[in-house]
């Protein structure tokens, strides 16, 4: 039997639901490997109900439907079979007295008030309490943007998510560590217009190193190599000086030389940034 598409079932569901018209092309991409399985999908973010639906009827009769809302008069719907949970997703406390009840959760979509800290604090309390390759999704991240939903400082959303990056990439060899919870269990991080994704992992992820297979090797020059001797060759001067014993003036002064090299290397592409 072929199943419907998410929009379908949006446009279907018996109850009034707002998404965002992008969302479900990207909901396709990412989760029809969830589809008629047995997993646990929780969404913050009731309202009038019809997204419950829209869910259950994407994701099939195995998956337990799981919804968050403030207002108790969300409760109204587990008449229909959803398991309904009361809370201020900006409440720690209730994330974590939540996930000792119901365990591991394997989809969670924000779509509750949308503010920074909001989404903040859900993404912290769930980022241990997820299955392995479980999703976080956080929707309407475009308030990252809004002046009403935040400070417009540093400190947005967006920020949080672009930093997960830096902490991500510092798994690999020779990057400075960056221990965090995200460093530890987030294998990726996936923007959509307004919306945000982390992969999980259920357990420690390892720093990442250079492998290499027994394959013959044909004589392939490295380019790269070559390249870099060159510049180093160019770079001539600051090679001496580097041998000699440098005092900090001299370390001060052959940083300034190579950030000033890059700058002048990087700068025609400035517009990318
Ligand atoms: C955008 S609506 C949800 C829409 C629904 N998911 C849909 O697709 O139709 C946002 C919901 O989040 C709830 N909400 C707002 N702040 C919240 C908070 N701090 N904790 C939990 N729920 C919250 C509101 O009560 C409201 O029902």
């Amino acid at each position: 039997m072929t199943r419907k598409k998410l929009i379908e079932e949006f446009e279907g569901s018996p109850f009034h639901s707002i998404k965002v018209s992008t969302y479900f092309d990207a909901y396709e991409q990412l989760l029809d490997r969830f589809r008629d399985q047995r997993i646990t999908f929780v969404e913050v973010g009731v309202l009038n109900g019809g997204s419950l639906f829209m869910w259950r009827n994407f994701l099939g009769n195995d998956a337990r439907i799981i919804g968050i809302d403030l207002s108790p008069e969300a409760k109204r719907w587990e008449k229909q079979g959803f398991e309904i949970y009361i809370g201020d997703q900006s409440d720690p406390q209730f994330w974590r007295e939540l996930y000792a009840k119901i365990g591991r959760i394997d989809l969670l979509v924000d779509d509750g008030g949308h503010t920074y800290e909001q989404q903040l604090v859900t993404v912290n309390e769930s980022f241990r309490n997820m299955n392995d390759l479980g999703l976080i999704i956080i929707e309407d991240t475009h308030t990252s943007y809004m002046k009403n939903f935040g400070s417009m400082t540093k400190f947005t959303f967006i920020d949080f998510a672009k930093t997960t990056v830096d902490k991500i990439n510092s798994r690999y060899q020779g990057i400075p560590s960056q221990e965090s919870t995200e460093k530890k269990f987030v294998k990726s991080v996936q923007f959509f217009e307004s919306i945000v994704v982390f992969q999980m992992s259920n357990s420690p992820l390892e720093d990442s190193f250079r492998v290499q297979n027994l394959g013959e090797k044909v004589g392939a020059v490295d380019v790269r190599a070559v390249l870099e001797t060159r510049s180093t060759a160019k770079n001539g001067v600051i090679g001496v000086i580097k041998l000699l014993k440098l005092n900090s003036f001299m370390h001060f002064f052959i940083n300034l030389i190579n950030n000033l090299r890059v700058f002048f290397q990087m700068y025609k592409y400035r517009k990318y940034f």
